[in-house]
């Protein structure tokens, strides 16, 4: 069988959208195909043809958050082949194809969540954040230590929350490392609210937070059989993220709260009366990929100033595998390609992905097997280097 894999033209976006959904095991609408054609970019959507669509994946061209600044980042998304063509590679060479093109645009960095976690691995994705999920019954959910941000909770339309969501984001996201930077088209994708993203819940209810004049946090939630689904809730800081906590535990009538995807240093069940009744469930979250090692790790900046040289294995995109001479500090980093004699570390580019931006030490890596230190000590170095004071973490929309 020979499959085609190129891009899309814009005319066959509209066939793109429902191959896409029907390999998720649904039905694409009009209005669902229109919706995803508002952000579409037709010149990074990939698709495998054999007659028709029998494929799909698509790039968003994005950033994200990591120390010190911030770096070009190409987030994977709507990755899929139909059932009739599963397991024949047909991913593996879009994949491919995708990760070429983000090298020629000199993007350092590659980013997708995933629907399964034993897929991506063999393309050189790592786990980089965790996310907690919470629940917690209304009852329970007292605050021992009670929030005082200075402002106050009001409803917003849909119309303000979609022009107040990318502002307060964008404000935000430079705080945390992970935070992949949204356009505003997205994100008025994202807010939609189409009954076919409701799954038998409500429609949104958006809850800004406002202090000195302007929007500091912001909660767009459903209720479904009296349970608050609090679908994104961010703030300016800590203060007034507790405060969107304490106004969605409040709502009168519910019986359960729902938090998704938490970062996993939270500091809100430290706020608790009893911290034991808030059900969490931690997930893998955003996986990352370095496309270009070099400029990657050039990219940010590290904890401490040190050097370290890895040995990077890379099969499914050669141009990275070898030797990487790292001297790195917080003001800046210089990589050099390096010798087989000088190696302190070796590791796959999974896990160079996975410890990155600071959600897993090499050290904790190495314990499970999966990274060698070959020169006493390095690990330590590593760590120390690689350190960040939060957990990494995005809001995924
Ligand atoms: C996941 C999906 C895109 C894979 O497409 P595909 O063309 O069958 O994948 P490939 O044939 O290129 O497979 C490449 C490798 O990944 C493995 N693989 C693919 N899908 C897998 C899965 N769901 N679980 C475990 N391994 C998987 C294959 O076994 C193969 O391994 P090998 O190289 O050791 O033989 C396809 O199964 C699909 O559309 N699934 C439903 C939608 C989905 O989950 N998409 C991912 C969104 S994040």
């Amino acid at each position: 069988m020979d499959i085609e894999i190129r891009t899309i033209s814009a005319d066959e976006f509209g066939r793109w959208e429902a191959a896409g959904t029907r390999a998720f095991g649904a039905h694409a609408t009009d209005e669902a195909i229109e919706l995803a054609r508002s952000f579409a970019e037709i010149d990074r959507t990939f698709a495998g043809f054999d007659g028709g669509i029998v494929g799909t994946t698509t790039t968003r061209t994005s950033a994200i958050t990591i120390p010190g600044g911030w770096a070009k980042l190409g987030f994977v998304d709507g990755v899929t082949v139909l059932p009739t063509h599963r397991r024949r590679g047909i991913m593996t060479r879009m994949m491919g194809a995708q990760l070429c093109q983000m090298r020629e645009r000199g993007e350092p960095l590659a980013a997708l969540s995933a629907s399964e976690s034993l897929i991506y691995e063999r393309f050189g994705f790592g786990i980089a954040t965790w996310a907690d999920s919470w629940k917690i019954p209304r009852v329970h959910a007292a605050l021992e230590i009670a929030p005082d941000a200075g402002g106050r909770a009001e409803f917003v339309s849909d119309c303000e929350a979609r022009a107040e969501w990318p502002n307060l984001h964008a404000r935000v996201r430079g705080d945390r490392v992970g935070m992949v930077h949204y356009d505003s088209a997205y994100w008025g994708a994202a807010l939609w609210d189409a009954e076919y993203q409701r799954r038998g819940a409500s429609g949104f209810f958006h809850v800004a937070y406002r202090r000195g004049g302007r929007v500091a946090g912001l909660v767009s939630y459903r209720i479904r059989e009296r349970t608050v689904l609090a679908v994104f809730l961010l703030g300016e800081d800590a203060e007034v993220e507790a405060e969107l906590w304490r106004y969605c535990f409040g709502i009168d009538l519910m019986s359960e709260i729902h938090g998704f995807n938490q970062p996993t240093d939270d500091p809100l069940p430290w706020r608790l009366k009893d911290p034991r009744r808030l059900e969490r469930s931690k997930s893998d979250h955003m996986w990352l990929r370095l496309v270009d090692v070099r400029a990657a790790l050039e990219a940010r900046r590290y904890a401490e100033r040190g050097d370290i040289s890895f040995r990077v294995h890379d099969r499914f995109c050669a141009w990275n595998d070898g030797v990487y001479m790292l001297e790195g500090g917080p003001f800046g980093a210089v990589c050099k390609p390096g010798g087989m004699n000088s190696v302190d570390i070796e590791l796959g580019v999974s896990d160079l992905a996975a410890a990155y931006l600071g959600g897993v030490s090499f050290s904790t890596l190495a314990r499970a097997g999966r990274v060698k230190e070959l020169t006493t000590g390095a690990l330590d170095v590593a760590d120390r280097l690689f350190r960040t004071e939060r957990q990494p973490w995005s809001m995924e929309l």
